[in-house]
Order: structure tokens, then sequence, then C-alpha cells
């Protein structure tokens, strides 16, 4: 469900409601129905107390004007985690499914100032090297492979069998990951935010990114991750391997919810045609209406402060519910007069993110591909009947079951040979690489190279 079915309702099953207890965003209730725990939450003004899973407490923003300050104000809101006074008196799970987004890394995301500019300079200045053709190109031709796996069967989930490769796969070609080192990408990224053996998960991301880094120091190429290398900044490798880090995960998770979020507002909302200029309205109206990051940016007050009517202590965790923001009711007339951009999907400020036009880029051609493929594309299940997976942070499907008139395979062959091969082994170091191995990058290389 999305705000446009929001009602003024006490959320059901809300255990805090009326206890002024914490109010819970993990758990079914609260993926089921979220609106109507943001509808909730702005009884208690712009700011809510909440829990973002067992144990682990947090401050909500749910107002834009009041998220704007704090993501606008980095002098009394810092990035650092390891300012986390929770996290610091130990009150925080260690095995806390929330710890693996929230955890201190060595990157931009992490850190503030002159330490900030320099990680996100040396980020920023390598995404923007990355040519858009060679972005619509490859999106296009490992969409063609994803489509080929399941095109004839005549039905598809198209979360377990597209969205949720695609971005991975575009992320590995762009970053030069051989298939060995993509593969372990793709099954770290996708552990770590499944929840599942998160901590194995994060690991085998790190290690793979450590292979990255230690192959492009031998072999550097064409790609990001050479790129970000070679940057005047001058990184070292452990701040390559978290940049890098960074950028895969950051890129592939939310990317992966925008594409299976657009296709689920396309295929149940009848104003949108299934072809054209309509898709990147149906993607801006999902970037407001049903946003990928859906309570996230995490902040740490600066110091003891008094913030939009709410007490903090110096290195108190702050968020923003990015859908409540964007579905506050004073911003309509806003968007209706021309701004229609200005929602927080993105973030704002400094740690705004620095690729949403490429996001939307891979997003519309993911789209745009998979409807001239199978064109009569349809949901195959009543739409009230699609979950949602539990978590705070995301907002994503578990499922998304269509169906289609089957139609044989394409194989377009690319306009340039691939340009990337797999390295022999014995060049990539380390040990981890074989029990992580999924094998589908690898099959992805195979395939268009035949
Ligand atoms: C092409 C894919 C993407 C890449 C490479 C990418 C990369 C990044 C990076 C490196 C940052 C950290 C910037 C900093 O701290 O200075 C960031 C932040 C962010 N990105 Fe993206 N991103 C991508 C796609 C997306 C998508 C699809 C969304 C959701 C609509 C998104 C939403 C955000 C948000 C909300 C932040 C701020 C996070 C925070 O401050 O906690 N990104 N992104």
């Amino acid at each position: 469900m999305d705000a446009e079915s929001t009602a003024l309702v006490p959320p059901p099953g809300c255990p805090a409601h009326g206890t002024g207890a914490r109010v819970p965003l993990y758990g079914p209730e609260f993926a089921a129905d979220p609106h109507a725990y943001y509808d909730y939450m702005r009884q208690f003004g712009a700011t809510t107390a909440v829990e973002l899973a067992p144990g682990v407490d947090a401050t909500l923003i749910t107002d834009y004007g009041t998220a704007l300050q704090m993501l606008q104000d980095p002098s009394s809101f810092r990035k650092d985690a390891r300012r986390w006074r929770a996290l610091k008196e130990g009150r925080v799970p260690a095995d806390s499914p929330v710890l693996p987004l929230l955890a201190y890394r060595p990157n931009c995301l992490f850190s503030d100032g002159v330490e900030h500019l320099r990680l996100r300079q040396a980020v920023t200045d390598s995404l923007a090297k990355i040519d858009s053709r060679r972005v619509a190109q490859r999106t296009q031709q490992i969409s063609d492979y994803l489509i080929a796996q399941f095109s004839s069967r005549g039905s598809a989930d198209l979360i377990g069998e597209y969205t949720k490769q695609l971005p991975l796969f575009v992320f590995t070609e762009l970053f030069g990951c051989p298939a060995d080192i993509g593969d372990r990408v793709l099954f770290g990224i996708s552990g770590m935010f499944d929840g599942v053996n998160a901590g194995k998960a994060v690991e085998v991301l790190f290690q793979a990114s450590a292979d990255l880094v230690a192959l492009k120091r031998v072999k550097p190429g064409d790609d990001v991750a050479s790129w970000l290398m070679k940057h005047e900044v001058g990184l070292s490798d452990e701040e390559l391997v978290y940049e890098l880090g960074v950028m895969l995960g950051a890129g592939s998770e939310p990317l992966r919810n925008l594409i299976g979020n657009t296709m689920h507002r396309l295929l149940t909302h009848d104003q949108y045609a299934h072809k054209g200029g309509l898709i990147s309205e149906a993607l801006d109206d999902t970037l407001w209406g049903n946003p990928p990051l859906t309570n996230f940016l995490p902040h740490y007050a600066a110091t003891d402060m008094e913030f939009a009517g709410t007490k903090l202590q110096s290195g108190d965790l702050v968020l923003v519910s990015i859908a409540a923001a964007n579905n506050d009711r004073t911003l309509a007339a806003a968007r209706q007069s021309g701004s229609n951009r200005a929602h927080l999907s993105f973030s704002a400020g400094p740690h705004a993110c620095p690729s949403k036009e490429t996001a939307r880029h891979i997003t519309v051609t993911a789209i745009e591909n998979l409807l001239n493929r199978l064109p009569d594309i349809e949901l195959a299940v009543p739409a009230d009947s699609l979950s949602w997976r539990p978590g705070p942070f995301s907002r994503s499907l578990t499922a998304l079951p269509t169906r289609f008139t089957a139609v044989q395979p394409v194989h377009r062959a690319p306009a340039s040979q691939p340009r990337q091969e797999a390295p022999a082994r014995e060049e990539v170091p380390t040990s981890t690489r074989k029990a992580e191995r999924g094998g589908l990058w690898s099959s992805f290389l195979s395939w268009l190279a035949k």
C-alpha cells in the first residue's frame, strides 16, 4: 500500500498505541501498512520516539521541513556513527539486524566535514566518468539475459527473477568486477540486506571488495574501481575497500527497490499506459509515494540540544522517515506547482545521493526493455495479496508474480564485444572466494559470450 490509500487510524496491532511506548518500525504489522503508522506518529509532532529493532531506540523525523533542517545542518547533526551514544554505552545488542547498516565504516557515508568532502569528491568524480551509453547498453544486455531465463514460461516473479539481480549485475560490470569477485559481491550484498546471516554477508562483501582493490592495483581497467584508485585525493587501500563497499551497497539495494516499486505502480495503477514517457512519471510518483529507502539518513546529535520540541543528548541517533516526510500533506500544492523532484528519496544536504541520474537511467532502461519484450505483462495475483519485506529501512515486495504471453528468448549481440574477461584464478588473491560463489555473474558472462 502506498500513501494514496492512507487513513487516519491507529496502526492495527501497534503495541505502542496509547501506552506512550516507542513505536516499533519492525514486524509484519508495520510492513503491512506503514502509512497508518506515519499518520499515527504525526500526532506527536515533527518527531517520534521509535524502536528500529528490539533494543535499538531512535528519534524519527516525520515532518518534511524538520527533516530538511536537520539534513542541511551538518554542524549540529553528524554522520560519524562512532558518536552513537547507545552503542558506546553497550545498549545495542551485538547481533542486532540493524547493525550491519548502521555501524561505522571509513567511507563518505559515515564521515563529516573536510574528511567527508575528500572521500565524497573521489566518489562523485569517479561516478561522473561513467558513460551513460555504456550504462544503457549494459543494462539492456543484462535485462535481456534475465528475461531470457523466464520469457518462454509465460510467468515470472519480477522481484526474485529480475529486479533483485539486475542492479547488482550492472554494478559488477561498471565497477570492473571479474566473474569470481562479482559473484561474491552479489552474494554479500543480497545477504546483507536480506538480514540472513548478515555478519557473514558483510564479511564476504568487504573481502570481495578488498580482492577487487588488490586486483586493480595490479591490473587497472576502464571502470569505477580503477578511477577511484587513481583519484588525486589518494585513497588508502582500506578507504578504497569501504568506499567501494558503500557504492556497491548504496547502489544496489535501493536501485532494486526503485525498479520493483515502480513496476508495482505500473502494474497496479490504471493511469499508466505500459509504454513511453509514463515510465518516468510512474518513477517520480514512486519516489514520492513509495520510496525505496523509507526510514534512513542516520545522524547523531553533535551536542545536547532541543530540536523540534524534542530533547536530544549528544550522540543520540536521529533518522528521517523519508516516506512520511514525502507524503506530508502540506507538500501537495508545492509539488503540483512544479517542484516534482523535491522529495527526499535521494536525501538532501551534503550526503545527498551522488548518483540519482544514473539510478533513474538504469531504472527507466530496465523497465522499458521489460515492457518492450513482454508488452502484455500483468499482475498474476490480486494486488492486495502482495506482501512487503519487514524492516525499518527499505520498502520492497517479497514477490511480484506476473504473467504474459510466452516468447522465445532474444539474444541480442552486443554492439561491441564484452570488454571484460574473467582473469585467471591465480590473479584473484585470498582464500574465501570459493565457498560463497553463486555463479550468477559467471553465467551472464557465458551467455553474453555465446
Ligand atoms: C546508481 C546507483 C546508486 C549509487 C552508486 C549510489 C551511491 C550513493 C553514495 C556513494 C551515497 C553516499 C553519499 C555521501 O555520504 O556523501 C549515497 C547516498 C544516498 N543514496 Fe544513493 N546511490 C545509488 C542509487 C540510489 C537510489 C536508487 C536511491 C533511492 C531512491 C538512493 C538513495 C540514497 C540516499 C537516500 C542517500 C543518503 C544516505 C544517507 O545519508 O544516509 N541511492 N548513494
